[in-house]
């Protein structure tokens, strides 16, 4: 193990595919981990499910629709951690859609998916920028490219939180920003849905969040990588048969 621990800030501190990668991470270096989730006890508990509690050093209570908490929780991180090398956003509530989401339905799930990781992570990109530098994962979805009846309000946030990561790229020339677009992922989030084509189980989706955060440029992975080429023909489909693919006929 390296001398100079790592010290990471997970956002959306519960997440299944983001305790796995820590947990591998910390089998490879020595990791020092807060995680930022809404139920941060029940967090720490996943972690300990996951084999990440070796690398998790402090957990704070946030919620990405709060709007006054994203400054004062990354604020929290770094101090408990003394400096932040590495954040991890892995935020996400799929929603159920069906064509019949209500204003209140939308603007959580707009809210929890874009607005408030997107605001966290401007925090997060300030605290790095101000020390040097870091390297941040953003878990966007394939679902960001082309919106389907059954969770567009998701895809509309995955879109918009997708766009600000690459922004943010762009924004800070100090920061290695990674977009990861996953298909689906047999984690928490999905249980019980229908696999779709290309389906992978948590452990792969783990292994690209270590690799990616390890890249020296920024860039956008898809996991797995065949989605790449994939989407590209799926996004030029005339939209009858998008529909007829996607299964929302
Ligand atoms: N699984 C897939 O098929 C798939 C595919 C593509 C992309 N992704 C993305 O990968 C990331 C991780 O997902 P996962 O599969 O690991 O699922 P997960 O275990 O359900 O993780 C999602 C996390 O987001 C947290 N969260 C939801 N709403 C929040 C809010 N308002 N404030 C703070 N945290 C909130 C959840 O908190 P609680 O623990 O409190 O529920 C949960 O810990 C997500 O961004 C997801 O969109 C997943």
């Amino acid at each position: 193990m390296g001398a100079d621990p790592l010290r990471v800030l997970v956002l959306g501190g519960g997440s299944e595919i983001a305790l796995r990668a820590v947990a591998r991470l910390s089998s490879e270096r020595d990791v020092r981990c807060v995680l930022a989730a809404r139920d941060a006890p029940a967090a720490r508990t996943r972690a300990a499910e996951l084999g990440a509690e070796r690398a998790v050093v402090g957990a704070t209570t946030w919620d990405a629709r709060e709007a006054d908490r994203h400054d004062a929780a990354v604020a929290a991180a770094v101090e408990v951690l003394g400096g932040l090398d590495a954040a991890i956003c892995a935020v996400g509530s799929l929603g159920h859609a069906s064509g019949e989401a209500g204003a209140a339905d939308v603007w959580s799930l707009m809210t929890a998916n874009a607005a408030g990781p997107a605001a966290a992570l401007a925090a997060v990109a300030r605290a790095m920028s101000a020390r040097g530098g870091g390297s941040i994962v953003v878990l966007s979805s394939v679902a960001a490219l082309r919106p389907r009846r059954s969770n567009y309000p998701y895809g509309a946030a995955k879109s918009a939180i997708d766009a600000f990561a690459r922004g943010l790229a762009g924004a800070h020339p100090s920061l290695r920003v990674q977009v990861l677009r996953p298909g689906f992922v047999r984690t928490r989030m999905t249980r019980g849905l229908e696999e779709a084509p290309f389906t992978i189980g948590p452990d792969r989706a783990a292994r690209a969040v270590v690799r990616a955060l390890g890249a020296r440029r920024s860039r956008t992975w898809y996991v797995p990588w065949v989605l790449r080429p994939v989407f590209a023909v799926l996004r030029a489909l005339p939209g009858p048969l998008w529909r007829v693919v996607a299964g929302d006929r």
